[in-house]
């Protein structure tokens, strides 16, 4: 059965490796394995000397240990370690969902976040909880959440902070969404992959699995760690029934996760306050940057600083920011990302701040703005 383009990831696809001054990518900064194992303090002869075998489904004790102290309140009997962060979302859409039922989802958002859960229960019992922009950035409206449940709705899907927009609810606005979810007895699928990416001057919030039992959380180290290529993810599951159901269906994706990320992913959590302290550092220094240029540039954006992650959604005056890629690409080797993608308009695009090229490839997109400062079509 066929599913939606992957419209961010058949992007990238084209774009990433061949583009040179990247400005739309949400992971944060990596690292070298050397550089991983020693902040870690261990020794890469540990690492070389690892076996090849399969690893355990669920994930070896010590790396869901390790994940459990990422949270204030988890046991490591409620983690289930994953191949990819991604086949968290494609295992809760096979795992909690009918095709009868309906689910409330964030937009614009990550396209699996909504596409995936389209395909498994029809596109019309997908409802859309729409992000509205304000002078001061954006905002969702808890009653526009109220008026999307009916008797049908069996899960509501958050992400925060959020992908693009770096939203992220005031402690209150989360309590909201909570009751909302016990009070109807509906799942609270949590995207969490941009955890504690807080920006200064920004209230902080649990993770939802520290709050409540109808939350299962994913989360995962592509993005706040700054590890993407070890593709290791985690769900936190807050039963032990559905965490069967969670591993039956991982049998028929990956089984189990690759042994040599499973042994630096243990590495990586020992220390997951300091890999997340220096993404922050990375991306506190980077919208410093993108304030100044989008105060050079008031007629071409209209920048709405987010509160967290390491993205923002920012509305570009042009006609078709997709027509402007492709230039910008070609003439400047600088890439950027239509918020087409991810459900939004070709009006917005998506910024990445959490890499540490930022600053020399704003210095390229100012440049070829500079050169070519006509481009704006219109301005609202
Ligand atoms: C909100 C969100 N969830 C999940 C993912 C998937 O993460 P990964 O690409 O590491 O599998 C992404 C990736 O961009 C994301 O932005």
């Amino acid at each position: 059965m066929k599913i939606a383009r992957f419209e961010t990831e058949h992007f990238f696809a084209r774009y990433e490796f061949n583009t040179p001054y990247q400005l739309c990518n949400s992971d944060c900064e990596t690292m070298s394995i050397e550089t991983l194992l020693e902040l870690a303090n261990v020794s890469i002869t540990d690492f070389t000397q690892q076996t090849l075998g399969y690893t355990e489904s669920q994930g070896s004790p010590e790396l869901r240990q390790n994940i459990a102290n990422t949270y204030q309140s988890c046991s490591p009997k409620n983690v289930l370690v994953l191949a990819t962060p991604v086949e968290g979302i494609y295992l809760t859409a096979r795992a909690l969902l009918n095709p009868v039922d309906e689910v409330i989802v964030l937009s614009p958002a990550y396209d699996a976040l909504i596409n995936m859960f389209e395909h498994v229960v029809g596109i019309e019992n997908v409802k859309k909880w729409n992000f509205h922009s304000s002078d001061d950035g954006w905002e969702l409206r808890i009653e526009e959440l109220t008026q999307l449940l009916s008797a049908k709705t069996k899960m509501i899907v958050v992400n925060f902070p959020h992908n693009p927009t770096g939203y992220v609810p005031s402690p209150q606005m989360q309590q909201k969404i909570i009751a909302i979810a016990e009070q109807n007895n509906v799942w609270l699928f949590s995207d969490e992959m941009y955890f504690g990416l807080t920006h200064e001057g920004t209230h902080k919030i649990p993770s939802m699995a520290d709050l409540s039992p109808k939350a299962i959380v994913l989360s995962g180290l592509s993005k706040t760690y700054g590890l993407p290529g070890l593709r290791t993810g985690w769900l936190v599951v807050p039963n032990e029934q559905l965490m069967e159901e969670y591993i039956n269906w991982k049998f028929y994706t990956s089984i189990c996760s690759p042994g040599p990320s499973e042994f630096l992913a243990t590495a990586a959590l020992k220390v997951w306050d300091k890999l997340r302290q220096r993404s922050l550092t990375q991306i506190n220094s980077n919208l410093q940057i993108a304030d100044q240029f989008f105060h050079r540039w008031p007629d071409h954006f209209t920048w709405r600083r987010p509160l967290a992650g390491s993205t923002a959604l920012v509305q570009f005056h042009v006609n078709s920011v997709n027509q402007i890629t492709e230039r910008l690409a070609t003439e400047a080797g600088v890439l950027i990302q239509s918020a087409v993608t991810l459900g939004s308009d070709d009006q917005h695009m998506r910024i990445g701040f959490g890499r540490a090229t930022f600053a020399t490839s704003l210095g390229k997109f100012d440049s070829w703005l500079t050169d070519n400062p006509m481009i704006i079509d219109k301005k609202d």
